[in-house]
This record gives C-alpha cells, structure tokens and sequence, in this order.
C-alpha cells in the first residue's frame, strides 16, 4: 500500500543528496552513457539546456568542454536551488514539462540534454516538439529512455526509498521508433544510438533496466 505522487514532487522532497544517494545504490549510467556520447559534439561557446537537470551530474563535463552557458530546467525546485548555489547552471528554470513548454525563446539552444526525464512523460510528443522548437538549427538534443518494444509501458515504481513511507511514482518506457517518429514530425533526425543493458538497477530486486540514448539533430 502506499500513495501515489507525481515525479515532480518526489523529486523535490527527495533533494539533491537523497537523489544523489539513489543513483549511487541503482548504479544510474545516464550521465555517464550521455557524456560518451558528448564527447562528438563540440561544445566550445555552447548554450547548453539541461531539462531535468536534477542535481546537474553534467555540469562539469560542459565546463570542461567550454560550454558559455548553462540553463538548467526541472520541476523541481529543491534541485533548481542547488544548481544554481553549486554553480551546476547559470540559470535555472522552474517548469513541469507534462504541463507547459519550456518558457525559454526559440532557437537559444546550440545543445539540449534531457537524463532521467523521458522516463516520466506520460506523451512525450508535445516536449519533443518544443525541443526542436528551442534548438538552434543543426542543434543536437541527447536524450535517454529505457526502451520497450511496446508502445508506451506504464509503471509504477517505490519511491520508499526516499521517503520511507511508501510513496508510487509513475514511470514511462517507450519504444524508440515512437520517439524517433516524433522527433521527425518536429524536423529532427536521429543522429546516433546507444543502448547499455545495464543503465540502471532497480532498487529493491537489484534487475538491470536497459537504457539507451539517443543523439537527435535539428534539420
Ligand atoms: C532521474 S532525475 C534525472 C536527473 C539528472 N538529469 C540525471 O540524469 O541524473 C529526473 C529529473 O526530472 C525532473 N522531472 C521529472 N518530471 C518532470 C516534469 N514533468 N517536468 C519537469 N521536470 C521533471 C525531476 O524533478 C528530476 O530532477
């Protein structure tokens, strides 16, 4: 038994060290997997656009790289506030993406990353249009999702671990061909493809959940 919540809100009660503590114990590859990738794109003077920024594991690889400047996105307040006192983004801003568009201008972003968000958007069609929206043209969107061969798997997962009290978060899988469809309807192409059978284990069985991630280029 336990309630139902919204990803949003386990996020932001849980905070950035609780959150920090999961991915240790699940042993998340997404930033890892998606920073390999990084290494393709040149980021030197980039606007970079981190949505679902979380606790900002990126940040210092786009630093590093050169990146000009760095807008984090997330829902979550709690995980915002620490971005933005830890230098992990220039910027932040507040946004629950199943709800609005991201409130940032057309074409500001040479390069947008979204770790750990796919996995909570229940019709990711309406984001991936407005991923292309803020991209620059030839921008490049790095996304990741854990794949399913059916269309969109709904499930719930045990946030217990960050609240001890039982709380069920939904989760989304999607199929890859259903994400590529809707960056094409948005005038994007698939760049490259990755997928480690080991992205993530799950917390209490300890399973590995396959993650693949995905380069996408604006046409
Ligand atoms: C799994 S964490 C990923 C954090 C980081 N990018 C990483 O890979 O470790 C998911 C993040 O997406 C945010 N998020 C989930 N659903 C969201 C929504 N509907 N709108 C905005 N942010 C959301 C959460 O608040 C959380 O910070």
């Amino acid at each position: 038994m336990g309630y139902l919540t919204d990803a949003v809100d386990y996020y932001d009660r849980a905070g950035p060290k609780t959150y920090e503590t999961i991915t240790q114990l699940t042993a998340w590859q997404g930033p890892s997997d998606m920073a390999m990738m990084l290494r393709d794109i040149n980021l030197r003077g980039a606007t970079v656009v981190d949505v679902g920024i979380g606790n900002g594991p990126l940040s210092d690889l786009f630093r590093r790289s050169g990146a000009a400047h760095i807008i984090g996105v997330d829902g979550a307040q709690s995980q915002l506030d620490y971005c933005l006192k830890n230098n992990k983004a220039d910027e932040v801003v507040q946004c629950d993406l199943n709800e609005f568009d991201m409130p940032l201008e057309s074409e500001t972003a040479d390069v947008i990353t979204c770790s750990g968000l796919f996995s909570y958007l229940a019709e990711p069609s309406f984001f991936v249009a407005d991923i292309a929206r803020v991209l620059k043209p030839e921008g490049t969107a790095l996304i990741n999702f854990h794949p399913t061969r059916n269309h969109c798997v709904q499930e719930r997962i045990s946030a217990e671990s960050f609240f001890g009290q039982g709380a069920f978060v939904n989760v989304y899988h999607h199929a890859p061909e259903d994400l590529a469809m809707h960056f094409a309807n948005a005038g994007m192409r698939v760049a490259s493809v990755k997928t480690n059978p080991h992205g993530i284990y799950r917390f209490m069985t300890g399973t590995p959940l396959p993650l693949t991630t995905m380069a996408l280029r604006k046409i």
